[in-house]
């Protein structure tokens, strides 16, 4: 078997870009870190994101990760140009899909739904300025949605009163295009489309983050061999919390361990 792919989040949220990887990359074993005793990441200082990042990618590269990817737009920003000064692997990192969108918008009003540390990042300023264009974006923190994900909680009442809270003045300034840059927020997807004007497009960045590892993976010489693939979850959490949340999530059982860091 070939070496594994590392894969993490604050929580459950990077599984939604796990999905992506294991649908365009059967043959890669994953193996896959929830932060879940440091979740929510969003409201924390960056340097202690920065530590939580440092750990885990020590883990993961202990355990013989060859490449890894921080399925965390929050991690991303706080946490990338340190980890690849540190380590020697490839490193995908993910960012809100602000070129997509803007490529996509037909009237030119772009809303962004993510953590407060993506939106006020320097990473996410430099995105803007990069892509936006003349693109208008407007970004909208979401507080709580991260913790109902945590829960397995992707319907029910309080979830939608935080979805219409926080893409109400968004549809109101007139935003044809949602950015979810966040990796929990596509499991609220179903919900966020029962509430949306079918007109406004949903966009996010999960296959393209597996289609870059894929990039990568090739021109390193890293891909797998066609082949059985496994793959295993750690959590700093609760490990049967997770292990109860997980086929909820993802289809599929899985053992999860304690992260030791
Ligand atoms: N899922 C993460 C992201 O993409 C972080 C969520 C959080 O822990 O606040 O930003």
């Amino acid at each position: 078997m070939s070496a594994p792919v590392g894969v993490f989040d604050s929580g459950v949220g990077g599984l939604s870009v796990l999905q992506e990887i294991q649908q365009l990359l059967p043959s890669e074993s994953l193996l896959y870190v929830a932060d879940s005793a440091y979740v929510p990441y969003g409201e924390k200082p960056p340097e202690q994101i920065r530590e939580r990042s440092r750990l885990i990618a020590r883990f993961l590269f202990e355990q013989g990760a060859k490449a890894l990817v921080l399925a965390c737009n929050t991690a991303t920003a706080a946490a990338i140009n340190e980890l690849r000064g540190e380590f020697d692997m490839p490193i995908i990192g993910m960012e809100p899909a602000v070129k997509p969108a803007a490529l996509a918008t037909r009237n030119g009003v772009v809303g962004v739904l993510a953590t407060t540390g993506t939106l006020q990042s320097a990473k996410f300023a430099a995105l803007l300025d990069r892509f936006a264009g003349s693109v208008r974006v407007l970004t909208q923190p979401c507080p709580g949605l991260v913790e109902c994900v945590e829960r397995g909680e992707l319907n029910g009442p309080e979830v939608e009163a935080l979805l219409q809270r926080y893409t109400a003045p968004l549809l109101a300034a007139g935003c044809d295009t949602l950015i979810l840059g966040c990796t929990h927020y596509p499991f609220l997807r179903p919900a966020l489309q029962r509430i949306l004007p079918a007109q406004i497009q949903v966009v996010d960045t999960g296959a393209a983050v597996a289609r870059q590892l894929q990039v990568r993976l090739a021109e390193s010489g890293l891909l797998a061999e066609p082949g059985q693939a496994i793959t295993r979850f750690w959590s700093s959490g609760d490990p049967q919390l997770m292990g109860s949340i997980l086929p909820t999530l993802l289809k599929v059982d899985g053992a999860v361990d304690i992260l030791p860091v």
